[in-house]
C-alpha cells in the first residue's frame, strides 16, 4: 500500500511547525529595503531623517495631533530618539515609518507608518498625521494610497488595517478616500489620554480596488 504523503510543513526549526507558508518570507522586506514613494501633488514618502526632529516637535504642539496620539515629543532630543527608532524598525521587519515631505521644499507635511507587521498572515496597521498647514489638501489619503499600493503589491502584504476613534471623523474620511473599506466598530479598543475610545476599523486587502486618491500618473490595475 502506498503511504499517505505527509502534509508539507513550514518552519521545521520551530517547536510547532506550521502547515501553511508565511504570507511574507522572513528577511524579504529587509532585503527589499524601505522604498521612497511618490504621493502626488509634489509630496513624497521617504524614510525619516534626524534633521526632521524639529518638525516633529512642532507637529506635536498641534492639539489635534497630540489628542489622537498617546505619545508626545516635547524636545529635540525626544524627537531624535523617536526618529532613531523609526529608522531601525525596517531592518527588524517589525514596522515601517515614513515622513511625508514636499519633494522640492523638503518641508515636513506629515507622518505615515505601517505598524505591527505580522509576516505569517501578511498584515500591518496604518497610522498617520498631517501638519495643520497641509491639511485639507488630500495629502494624507494620497500618501496612504501610494503606500498601500506598494505594500499590497511589491511588499506582498495581504491585509492592511486602519483604525481611528469614532470621535475622529476627519481620519475616517481620509481612510475612505484612501480606499480602506469600513468593517465595523471595536468597542473600547484604545486608551487615549481622555479615556477609552471605540475604534472604527477599516481595511484594504490585496484583492480590493484602489482608493480614489491615487497619485496622478500612477497606473491603475486592469479592472479597477
Ligand atoms: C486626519 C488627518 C490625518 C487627515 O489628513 P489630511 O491630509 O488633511 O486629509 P484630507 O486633505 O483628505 O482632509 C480630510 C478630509 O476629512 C474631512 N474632514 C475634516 N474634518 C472633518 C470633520 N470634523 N468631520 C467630517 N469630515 C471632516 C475633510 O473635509 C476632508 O474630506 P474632503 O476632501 O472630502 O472634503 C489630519 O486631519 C490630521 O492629522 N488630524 C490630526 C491627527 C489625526 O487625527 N491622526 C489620525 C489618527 S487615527
Amino acid at each position: 500500500m502506498t503511504p499517505k504523503p505527509k502534509p508539507k510543513r513550514f518552519g521545521e526549526g520551530d517547536a510547532v511547525p506550521s502547515l501553511v507558508p508565511p504570507a511574507i518570507a522572513a528577511g524579504s522586506l529587509a532585503a527589499l529595503g524601505q522604498p521612497t514613494l511618490e504621493a502626488g501633488g509634489g509630496a513624497l514618502l521617504r524614510p525619516w531623517l534626524i534633521s526632521d526632529a524639529g518638525g516633529v516637535v512642532e507637529a506635536f504642539r498641534d492639539p489635534a495631533i497630540q489628542r489622537w496620539h498617546v505619545r508626545g515629543a516635547d524636545s529635540l532630543e525626544e524627537a531624535q530618539g523617536w526618529i532613531r527608532r523609526w529608522q531601525s524598525t525596517w531592518e527588524d521587519e517589525t514596522e515601517g515609518h515614513w515622513a511625508v515631505a514636499g519633494a522640492e521644499s523638503g518641508a515636513l507635511l506629515g507622518r505615515l507608518s505601517l505598524k505591527a507587521w505580522n509576516l505569517t498572515d501578511g498584515t500591518a496597521e496604518v497610522a498617520y498625521w498631517t501638519v495643520p498647514a497641509a491639511r485639507g489638501t488630500g495629502v494624507c489619503p494620497r500618501a496612504v494610497t501610494a503606500l498601500a499600493d506598494w505594500a499590497l503589491d511589491e511588499g506582498r502584504f495581504h491585509r492592511l488595517e486602519l483604525a481611528h476613534s469614532t470621535a475622529n471623523p476627519a481620519s475616517c474620511r481620509a481612510a475612505v478616500k484612501a480606499g480602506f473599506t469600513e468593517e465595523g466598530v471595536r468597542r473600547g479598543a484604545a486608551l487615549h489620554a481622555d479615556g477609552w475610545h471605540d475604534m472604527h476599523l477599516h481595511a484594504r486587502l490585496a484583492q480590493d480596488g484602489r482608493g480614489s486618491c491615487r497619485p496622478a500618473g500612477s497606473a491603475s490595475p486592469a479592472g479597477d
